[in-house]
């Protein structure tokens, strides 16, 4: 579980959240959304442990990880997976060396351990088939093909697969998703919100997804966090979202409606 307390943080004079409170329970998925510049971001680096809050509190599983050691924040993280805005993989990387690089900087080298890994989340964002169906010959020819693809020789929608295979390597109990449908054309993004809510189904994995497209977050959230101005306007049940009075929310909807039109 996560629990934010009266998280605060400011840039300079900028605040950018002024007193966050947000639980997030196991096995649920939980979207943030607001606004292009709002914090979203800053939020989630400070549940990760990547900025430091000015004030406040995140605890996960119990621990508060800003009073962490170096060495149990890292062990910490390993619950963690991330999926950063774009695809954020190394260009003249493989896509087999993006996928393992985590579990290769905690110093694991056995190949078949990586390609074991490797497979299992490739296999698991649908990059590669199944090898109980396929049968195992087929399977390795695909491997083969794929393992030393450049990000640079994939589209769009299969960079960010790799980026999702690589948040899943090591099993993590989290997976935060930063933005993971802007930029992309509406029917994949539509394949990625399926690829989100499959794997959240699959794995039981708690997620975390920061985004504006709200239609993302009908259709694939449990819970939802609206903020703006440092604060939360709304923080509940997705289908609870229509009957806020907050006229930052009304504003919001407003402009969702204006989309479908
Ligand atoms: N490391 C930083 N140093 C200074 N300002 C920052 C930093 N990171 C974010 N900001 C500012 O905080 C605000 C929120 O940013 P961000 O969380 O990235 O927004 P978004 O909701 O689009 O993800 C922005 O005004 C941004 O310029
Ligand atoms: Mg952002």
């Amino acid at each position: 579980m996560i629990e934010i307390k009266n998280l605060h943080k400011s840039f300079g004079t900028k605040k950018v959240l002024n007193g966050i409170n947000l639980t997030i329970p196991d096995g649920v998925t939980y979207c943030i959304i607001g606004r292009s510049g709002c914090g979203k971001s800053v939020l989630i680096k400070n549940i990760v442990g990547l900025l430091e809050p000015d004030e406040g509190e995140v605890i996960i599983d119990g621990y508060n990880i800003h009073n962490l050691e170096r060495k149990e924040l890292f062990k910490i993280r390993e619950k963690f997976g991330f999926v950063f805005q774009g695809s954020a993989l190394f260009d003249s990387y493989t896509v087999y060396e993006n996928v393992i690089i985590g579990l290769y900087e905690r110093g694991v080298r056995d190949p078949k351990i990586l390609q074991s890994e490797a497979t299992r989340v490739l296999t698991a964002v649908g990059l590669l088939p199944d090898p109980e169906e396929v049968g195992e010959a087929a399977f390795q020819n695909e491997w083969k093909i794929l393992r030393d693809k450049m990000p640079s020789d994939l589209s769009g929608g299969m960079r960010k697969r790799v980026g999702v295979a690589r948040a899943l390597v090591g099993k993590p109990s989290y997976i935060f998703y930063d933005e993971p449908t802007t930029g992309l054309d509406p029917i994949t993004s539509e394949q990625v919100d399926n690829l989100i809510a499959s794997l959240a189904k699959k794995l039981s994995i708690t997620s975390v997804i920061i985004t504006h497209d709200l239609f993302s977050v009908v259709k694939i959230a449990n819970y939802v966090a609206l903020l703006e101005d440092g604060n939360l306007h709304f923080n509940g049940e997705v289908g609870q979202l229509r009957h806020s009075t907050d006229p930052i929310v009304l504003e919001f909807l407003e402009r969702y409606k204006t989309k479908v039109v």
